[in-house]
């Protein structure tokens, strides 16, 4: 599940994941940067906005050393057990943040995601998508405020035109929901998504 701030992701993931496991589909729910307890650490330093000098890389890397704790003791385990797995975020909010938002080459994120990963890609991505005006003052209305929060509204823009050339680069993989709409109705919509793919199979 990806998007930029205030899409809705959080609740969408464990929205989805009970109407799969209602229909007795074994889900893990998880989450990046955070989705294990070392996972948790490394967030609270990328998020927390008194360290306004972390440089790109650092933070690129620090972004994937999270990735390889989560692969190892949740993602990995999980698809061996042949299990569903959601997570809120993964490889291409590293492209959309770090490359389209930060500006480091497309070339050296997918190297690192290489050896983060081991090159497991994700066999669905929903992008919910909004303008981030909107994600950005829901964030606000909730007191949601990190490293990334605090950029300028430019710096969101870049972000979300990222996440759709992601997404036009790769339509098979790709499902774009209009993320303004209820969240019921996104609920709804990513579940049929889901089910469509389900029967191609
Ligand atoms: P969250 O608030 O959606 O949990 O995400 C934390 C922040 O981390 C969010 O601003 C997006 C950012 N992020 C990156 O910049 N690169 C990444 O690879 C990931 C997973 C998240």
């Amino acid at each position: 599940m990806e998007g930029i701030e205030g899409a809705g992701k959080t609740t969408q993931v464990r929205m989805v994941s009970e109407r799969l496991r209602a229909r007795g589909i074994d889900v893990v729910a998880t989450f990046e940067p955070g989705g294990t307890e070392i996972g948790k650490r490394i967030r609270e330093i990328l998020l927390d906005k008194s360290l306004q000098q972390m440089s790109p890389l650092t933070e690129l890397l620090l972004y994937n050393a999270a990735r390889v704790q989560h692969m190892v003791e949740v993602i990995s385990i999980a698809l061996d057990r042949h299990t569903v797995v959601i997570t809120d975020r993964f490889t291409d909010s590293t492209l959309a943040y770090q490359c389209y938002g930060r500006g480091l080459q497309e070339r050296l994120i997918m190297d690192i995601d290489k050896i983060a990963t081991g090159g497991i890609r994700p066999d669905m991505t929903v992008l919910l998508d909004l303008p981030p005006n909107i994600g950005l003052g829901r964030n606000k209305d909730a007191n949601k405020t990190d490293r990334f929060e605090v950029e300028p509204l430019a710096f969101h823009e870049k972000v979300r035109a990222g996440f759709l050339e992601l997404a036009n680069s790769e339509p098979a993989r790709f499902k774009v929901i209009n993320a303004t709409a209820d969240t019921a109705v996104v609920t709804e919509e990513i579940v049929a998504a889901i089910e469509e793919r389900l029967q191609c199979r």
